[in-house]
């Protein structure tokens, strides 16, 4: 967030930072300047007009409503507040006019993974109207924080002598216990629950039920039928999802080119890959091809950098709608 604040010439008057107890004390880097973190625990929030918040969904509850109503517009990249009918949740590309309304002082970021496909699904829904989506996705550990950046970092460090091999045919190559992220060993593997499985009977991961709860939001399609698996793969940024698309008219893959060629936010490319997208702004979609197992079908993949538009990029964006609609 301060790299891409900067980036953008984000008009700062003065910038806080906050954090838990743990890193209260410590300083950040603020164009040269050393600011002491403060515990936003205890910290007097007034005076700020904007605050950018991250720190999972449980704080956020707690947070968020304390800065809201010391006077700033909260822009949370949790999932504490997506959902809540009284919270726009925004991709500015997509909805910036539900910034309109923000009854609670409180704006939601959306979830990393439906992000990327929201820039390249909305055109294509005001052109053909979406009915159903179909999604794979492979999403980078950094989605699931830095404890998970670093779970891959000291398993591949570990494994840089290991005979492959032997690694194929013993899974168990870590115990997995209570102190891990990810419920499998991550590296050299593919694991199919990204997040965790949700207590209601449907078996879907919190990362599947956000994809579809999030893009009917998004969209503003309420009835959208969206059915996803999410999957973590051992690299460190960039999500991916291939998605298979069903729509109320049919639109052909040229059409369908040709709009997400002048889509804000899209990047149209040959062969989208995380490490293409990590570190850049746009979505980045291909393969789009006709899909016959659904109705007026279409399949695409995208990847996106989960750490920018999937989080850091897009709170900032709506910071500046934010300002520009004032
Ligand atoms: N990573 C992604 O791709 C991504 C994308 C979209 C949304 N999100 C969401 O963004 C949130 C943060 O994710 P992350 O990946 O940035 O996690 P992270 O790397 O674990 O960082 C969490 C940050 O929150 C701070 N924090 C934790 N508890 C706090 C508290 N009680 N009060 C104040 N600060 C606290 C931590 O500071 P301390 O060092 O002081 O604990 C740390 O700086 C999550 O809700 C996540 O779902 C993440």
């Amino acid at each position: 967030m301060r790299a891409i604040l900067r980036e953008r010439n984000f008009p700062v008057d003065e910038i806080r930072f906050f954090g838990s107890s743990r890193s209260a004390g410590q300083f950040l880097d603020w164009n040269g300047e050393q600011i002491e973190i403060e515990d936003a625990a205890t910290a007097d929030f007034s005076g700020i007009d904007i605050a950018l918040a991250s720190s999972g969904a449980t704080s956020s509850k707690v947070l968020a409503p304390r800065l809201a109503s010391a006077g700033a517009i909260v822009i949370d990249n949790s999932s504490a507040w997506r959902m809540d009918p009284d919270v726009p949740l925004v991709v500015p590309e997509v909805n910036e006019h539900a910034l309109r309304s923000i009854r609670k002082g409180i704006v939601a970021n959306p979830n990393c993974t439906t992000m990327a496909a929201m820039p390249v699904m909305k055109p294509l829904h005001l052109a053909a109207g979406l009915r159903s989506m179909v999604v794979s996705t492979y999403q980078a550990v950094s989605g699931a924080g830095r404890e998970g950046v670093d779970e891959l970092a000291n398993e591949l460090e570990a494994t840089k002598d290991f005979d492959v091999r032997v690694l194929t045919f013993d899974g168990s190559a870590f115990p997995i216990d209570e102190g891990f992220k990810f419920p499998a060993t991550i590296a050299h593997n593919v694991i199919p629950i990204a997040g965790s499985i949700i207590d209601d009977g449907s078996l879907e991961t919190g990362e599947e039920k956000k994809l579809r709860d999030e893009s009917r939001k998004i969209l503003e399609i309420p009835n959208l039928l969206v059915d996803g698996t999410c999957v973590r793969v051992p690299i460190f940024t960039g999500h991916s999802l291939s998605i298979t698309a069903s729509f109320e008219r049919e639109i052909e893959p040229e059409e369908a080119t040709k709009l997400l060629l002048d889509a804000p936010g899209v990047v149209v490319h040959d062969m989208p890959t995380p490490r293409l997208v990590a570190g850049k702004d746009p979505t980045y979609v291909g393969r789009i091809r006709r899909a016959e197992t659904v109705s007026n079908g279409l399949s695409l993949f995208l990847s996106g950098d989960n750490l920018r538009k999937g989080a850091a990029l897009n709170a900032i964006q709506i910071a500046e709608a934010w300002m520009k609609l004032r």
